[in-house]
C-alpha cells in the first residue's frame, strides 16, 4: 500500500478486486509486494513434496513463488474475488494446465477444502479484510495438517493509521495482536518477526 492516502476506489479494489480497475490494482500489487514477500518467505521452510495454499491469492505472484519452491508439489490458491481468481489462473496458466496449480473462488471464513488437506498456508496482505479473524484462523487450522506452518505477511501494523480512518472494511492489526490471536485460536506456536514497518508471523498447527 502506498504511503500516500489511497483513493476509496483503490482501497475497495485492494479489499475485493473487481473488473478492470481490480486487475490493475492486482498487477500493481504483484510487483509492489515482491520485496516484502521475498523477506517473509526467508522465515519458512516449504516442504518439497507437498500441497500448499495461498489465501487471498490476488494476482497470483505468491502462487508462482510457491510453485518454484515446491517443484514436486501442488499449489492451491483461494480468493473470494472472481477477478483475483481469473488473474491468478491466467498468470499461472502453464501450471494450472499441468494440474500443479488450482485456483478456487472461496472465502477464508468457509474454506472450500476438507480437513487436513495442506502442508503449508500463507496469507499476504489480506488479513486486514477478514471480518471474523478468529473464525478465519479456525478455518486455516482445520485445513492444515498437524505440524504445518501458516505464514502471515503484512506491510502495515498501525491500527491508528489515519489513511484508513474512514474505511470500515479494513482493520489494521499490530503484529503482537495477530500473534496473540493465533495463539488464542489454538496454534501451537506463533513467532513474530519485523523489519521496519513490515512484519510476518510463522504459526505452527
Ligand atoms: C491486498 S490483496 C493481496 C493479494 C496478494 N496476496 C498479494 O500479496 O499481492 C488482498 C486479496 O485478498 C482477497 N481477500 C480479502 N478478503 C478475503 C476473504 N475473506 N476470503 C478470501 N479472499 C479474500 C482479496 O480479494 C484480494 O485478492
Amino acid at each position: 500500500m502506498s504511503q500516500q492516502q489511497p483513493s476509496d476506489a483503490y482501497l475497495r479494489n485492494a479489499a475485493k478486486p473487481q473488473g478492470a480497475m481490480g486487475e490493475e490494482v492486482l498487477t500493481r500489487m504483484n510487483e509492489h509486494h515482491r520485496d516484502l514477500a521475498d523477506w517473509a518467505f526467508q522465515h519458512v521452510h516449504v516442504p518439497t513434496y507437498s500441497r500448499l495454499l495461498d489465501i487471498g491469492c490476488g494476482g497470483g505472484a505468491n502462487l508462482q513463488r510457491l510453485l518454484a519452491q515446491c517443484p514436486d508439489g501442488v499449489v492451491e490458491g483461494v480468493d473470494y474475488s472472481p477477478t483475483s481468481v481469473a488473474l491468478s489462473t491466467k498468470n499461472n496458466r502453464t501450471s494450472v494446465n499441468a494440474g500443479r496449480c488450482i485456483v478456487t473462488q472461496g472465502d477464508v471464513g468457509d474454506l472450500p477444502y476438507p480437513d487436513n488437506r495442506f502442508d503449508f498456508a500463507c496469507a499476504c496482505e489480506t488479513v486486514y479484510f477478514w471480518p471474523d479473524l478468529q473464525g478465519a484462523f479456525d478455518e486455516v487450522q482445520r485445513v492444515l495438517r498437524p505440524g504445518a506452518q501458516f505464514l502471515i505477511i503484512c506491510e502495515m501494523g498501525d491500527p491508528d493509521d489515519p489513511r484508513f480512518a474512514d474505511a470500515d472494511f479494513i482493520t489494521v492489526y499490530t503484529g503482537e495482536d495477530l500473534r496473540d490471536a493465533l495463539q488464542d485460536a489454538g496454534f501451537q506456536s506463533a513467532v513474530l518477526r519485523t523489519q521496519g514497518d513490515w512484519f510476518c508471523i510463522v504459526a505452527t498447527v
